[in-house]
């Protein structure tokens, strides 16, 4: 409480816009894209037309599709100076060489510059729509690119140029690994990439919707929107939680762990709990069945899948996680998988952003239809009119 009024602390269930792009039901555990239940787009689509969705409103036709998909394709690589960017970045965390080859790619496209000073000069009419489409095509299609050529230079390995005849996913492991991708594993990412592509307003999306309130530009806001996910509260915690099970290594630990995490001020168990799902997240149930069928295939030679179950278990029967509502989110069992393919867990998140991108610019094409510059209140508690004292007197 506050003497100005209530203080809504993280803006829990604060409204910012009306939106048609994802619905969460939190006390059912269901989530749509642009009307579609995901169980029904992860077992039907592929990301390439799940992002198609998310950005245009509806599912492609063939033609539709080929065009996007061809566009898509032939915008994968990047500026030599973004490169370079990343090169730097070679030995830092992917998510700094992540966020700072967006606002460099951003930093040298004329279509970003063009977009910005028309809206500096309020037009946002058709023609610059269309341009706002074309820079969020192009961000879909590079953030899988900035990832994989982090991954191989960061091990001094030469970076693998795109390929034009492979999807989405199949192009990011090639990119990857520089060979032609298991099809299991790009099911797997492609999974990944479609069930992480929207959520509403989470952290990061409303730091995309800051950003491009000011009429900064789609880079910044996306580069702004890496910096939010980056948090071990929100993109982090796929990385915080493999890592969490390799360092608890056996399924006998696991009432332990989750028992310190039941303390006041103690560990919080990464990949559970979320502020709108009061049930199961309904991605965390598709990747708990698909990491089943993958260590059926490969093994669980460290135990992982082993241990998250043990884990879960423990959540789904202990009184303080009931209390509270809270349950496995999308990021408890989405990294085993991972793991087991060879991505490193540094990964992880930058894989999450490869995926949200496309959530990020359609939310921000959303809300330019009807701008309106962020700037929320803070109720000042502190003296007023205080004299000035010199140093030589305090
Ligand atoms: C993502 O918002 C989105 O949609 C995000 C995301 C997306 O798609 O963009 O879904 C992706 O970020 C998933 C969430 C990933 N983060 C984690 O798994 C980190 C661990 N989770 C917690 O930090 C927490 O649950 C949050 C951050 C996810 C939600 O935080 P809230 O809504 O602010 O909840 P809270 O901190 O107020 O917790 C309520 C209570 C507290 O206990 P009390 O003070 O009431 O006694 O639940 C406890 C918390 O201590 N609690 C946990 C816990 N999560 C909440 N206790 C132990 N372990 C946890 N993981």
């Amino acid at each position: 409480q506050s003497p100005c009024g209530p203080i809504i602390h993280g803006l829990e269930d604060v409204l910012i816009k009306n939106t048609s792009i994802s619905d969460i039901d939190g006390d059912k555990g269901i989530l749509w894209y642009r009307g579609y239940r995901i169980e029904d787009l992860a077992q039907h689509s592929t990301y390439e037309e799940v992002s198609y969705l998310i950005l245009y409103g509806k599912l492609p036709t063939k033609k539709d599709f080929e065009d996007y998909v061809s566009r898509l394709r032939k915008n994968r690589d990047l500026r030599p100076e973004t490169i370079e960017v990343i090169r730097n970045l070679a030995k830092a965390h992917p998510m700094f060489a992540l966020e700072a080859a967006v606002a460099a790619e951003g930093a040298y496209d004329e279509d970003n510059h063009k977009l910005a000073e028309a809206l500096r000069l309020g037009r946002y009419k058709a023609e610059e729509k269309e341009l706002a489409y074309k820079i969020a095509e192009k961000l879909v299609a590079k953030m899988p690119t900035i990832v994989a050529y982090h991954y191989r230079l960061s091990r001094n390995l030469d970076i693998v140029k795109p390929r034009e005849d492979l999807s989405h996913s199949a192009n990011f492991l090639y990119m990857m690994f520089g060979k032609e991708p298991d099809p299991l594993a790009v099911r797997g990412i492609d999974l990944y990439l479609m069930l992480h592509a929207d959520h509403e307003v989470p952290a990061s999306t409303f730091t995309a919707h800051v950003v491009a309130s000011t009429l900064s530009d789609l880079y910044s806001a996306v580069a702004a929107a890496v910096a939010a996910l980056k948090g071990p509260l929100h993109g982090g915690a796929n990385e915080m939680a493999v890592r969490s099970y390799l360092e608890i290594g056996d399924p006998s630990k696991a009432r332990d762990v989750v028992e310190a995490a039941t303390k006041p001020g103690g560990p919080k168990l990464m990949g559970v709990g979320h502020r709108v799902y009061k049930a199961y997240d309904p991605r965390a149930k598709i990747f708990r069945e698909f990491s089943k069928n993958y260590v059926a295939k490969f093994g669980d030679p460290k135990n992982l899948y082993a241990i998250a179950s043990a884990i879960e278990h423990e959540v789904l029967n202990h009184p303080y996680f009931q209390q509270r509502r809270l349950y496995p989110n999308v990021d408890f069992w989405s990294g085993i998988a991972f793991y087991y393919m060879g991505v490193p867990y540094e990964y992880f998140t930058p894989i999450f952003a490869v995926s949200r991108v496309v959530g990020w610019v359609a939310h921000i094409l959303e809300y330019w239809e009807n701008n309106r510059i962020f700037r929320p209140r803070a109720c000042y508690v502190g003296p007023h009119d205080l004299q000035y004292v010199p140093i030589e007197q305090r």
